[in-house]
């Protein structure tokens, strides 16, 4: 992918629209990409060293390119090694701090406030601010590093940080967040003492962020009870780590199996980051089985309606909300689905609707559990109903994993439908449109 405009430029347009003819079943074989997010704290790790990292199976997304152009301005030398490996060295952290134009960007400078402490004593770090899908603050990780003796301030647009050194601490998390998970991680691996973080996240990311850091020289141990001990030690040296394949994408393209009633393999697939997905997908009708290189997935009878409920690792995570709720319009009954992660993750459903779906929300908890956002005014639930033929339509993205969801409405649609809003999808998919056309799919690009 070559990108020519400057990094913190490259969400402000389109590239281009894809055209979509739906009907066709996918048949065939992609290759799974490295895990986004799992990729870019790993790069953001790699300022815990002075000496060489190399990360292999880097995908090649926008997201990534945004983060490598963040550790440049902070003085790190970039190499790409193949189209999937990059060298990543920051002998010296010429600037401390990430300019402003940062801000909003996206959830990664808020993670290099440790490593940066840790370098350099102080930083300046932009704020993510809020998005589509719900406000997501960031006070877990702010009080967390207070906890480890931080000095913060927070500004409009940033953050301003300030530690001689940064002390272990015991930090208990209101929730099992994912971000404060791997920040703390980050800031305690170099602290003075040991840090104890309870109920912290357990992503597969999050592990195999741990995992690199460990051949880096870290001392961190994952408890069953979501406990995550870290003894600081005094440095940590150069790496070469595997990025974990991306569980979200590898979903996506599965509900694209099911939906379009095809059979695909995905080589790099692995089960047992799919556990809570495979469940549902079955009990819905969709099989799987494992092949030499992944996983294979298809439709094995007629689509049931079934119910899913949100939640942290091991359960249905909620990246995977929305290729299933596509596919579940197209099963036969009502299908019940209680977001808990995030407050406002049903704002795509109105377009789904207006091809033909029919989903209904509500602010009531319909899952097992009464969740965070009970009694509170968030459309967080949502019955679908189906099966329901769906019309081609012009559609607009709003976030990442709503665009797959919109691509994989379009697969299964009537017509030819427009699709905008692709810089969305492109931040974190690997060329999503070469993958579908490799399985079948009819869908092609036009300029913006
Ligand atoms: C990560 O976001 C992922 N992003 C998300 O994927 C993913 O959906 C999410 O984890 C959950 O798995 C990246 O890894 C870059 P959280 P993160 O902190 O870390 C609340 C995608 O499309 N919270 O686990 O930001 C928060 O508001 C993205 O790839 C606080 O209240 O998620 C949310 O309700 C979307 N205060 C919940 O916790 C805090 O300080 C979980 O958020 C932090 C979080």
């Amino acid at each position: 992918m070559t990108i020519d405009a400057p990094a913190h430029q490259q969400m402000a347009a389109d590239r281009h629209h894809y055209l979509i003819t739906g009907g066709v079943p996918l048949h065939g074989h992609v290759q799974a990409s490295g895990a986004k997010n799992a990729v870019t704290k790993q790069l953001v790790a790699t300022l815990l060293t002075d000496q060489p990292c190399v990360l292999h199976g880097v995908p090649r997304i926008v997201e990534v390119n945004l983060v490598l152009a963040m550790l440049a301005e902070l003085g790190t030398e970039v190499t790409w090694l193949d189209d999937h490996t990059v060298r990543v060295h920051t002998p010296e952290v010429t600037g401390p701090s990430l300019s402003e134009a940062y801000s909003g960007v996206n959830r990664i400078p808020i993670l290099m406030m440790g490593p940066l402490l840790h370098r350099c004593g102080e930083t300046v770090v932009p704020l993510p601010g809020g998005c589509t899908i719900g406000k997501r603050p960031i006070d877990f990780h702010l009080q967390g590093l207070r906890q480890m003796g931080a000095d913060i301030a927070e500004q409009l647009l940033a953050v301003k940080v300030r530690a001689d050194r940064l002390t272990g601490a015991h930090i208990a998390l209101p929730f099992p967040s994912v971000g404060a998970t791997e920040n703390l991680i980050l800031a305690a691996v170099l602290a003075k003492g040991t840090t104890v973080i309870t109920n912290a996240a357990v992503e597969p990311e999050v592990i195999d962020t741990i995992l690199m850091l460990q051949k880096m020289g870290a001392l961190v141990s994952v408890d069953t009870d979501r406990t995550i001990t870290i003894e600081g030690v005094a440095a940590l040296r150069g790496v070469q780590h595997h990025v974990i394949a991306d569980r979200i994408e590898i979903a996506s393209l599965a509900a694209a199996a099911v939906i379009t009633d095809g059979r695909i393999e995905i080589a790099g697939a692995r089960q047992e980051h799919l556990m809570s997905f495979i469940n549902k997908l079955r009990r819905m009708g969709g099989e799987f089985s494992e092949t030499d290189s992944g996983l294979a997935f298809w439709r094995d009878r007629p689509l049931t309606a079934i119910d899913i409920e949100t939640g942290v690792h091991p359960g249905f995570m909620t990246d995977w909300q929305q290729p299933l709720v596509v596919a579940l319009t197209q099963a036969a009954g009502t299908s019940v689905v209680h977001e808990t992660i995030y407050e406002d993750r049903f704002g795509y459903t109105s377009q789904l609707r207006a091809m033909g779906a029919t989903v209904n929300l509500t602010t009531q908890c319909l899952g097992a559990t009464a969740c965070r956002f009970h009694n509170a005014d968030f459309d967080h639930t949502a019955k679908v109903t189906g099966p329901s033929p769906l019309q081609a339509a012009d559609l607009t993205i709003p976030d990442l994993r709503a665009g797959f969801g919109y691509v994989l409405a379009a697969l299964v649609a009537t017509g030819t439908s427009r699709i905008s809003g692709t810089r969305y999808l492109e931040r974190g998919y690997e060329d999503p449109v070469g993958k579908l056309r490799a399985v079948g799919a009819r869908i092609e690009t036009v300029s913006a």
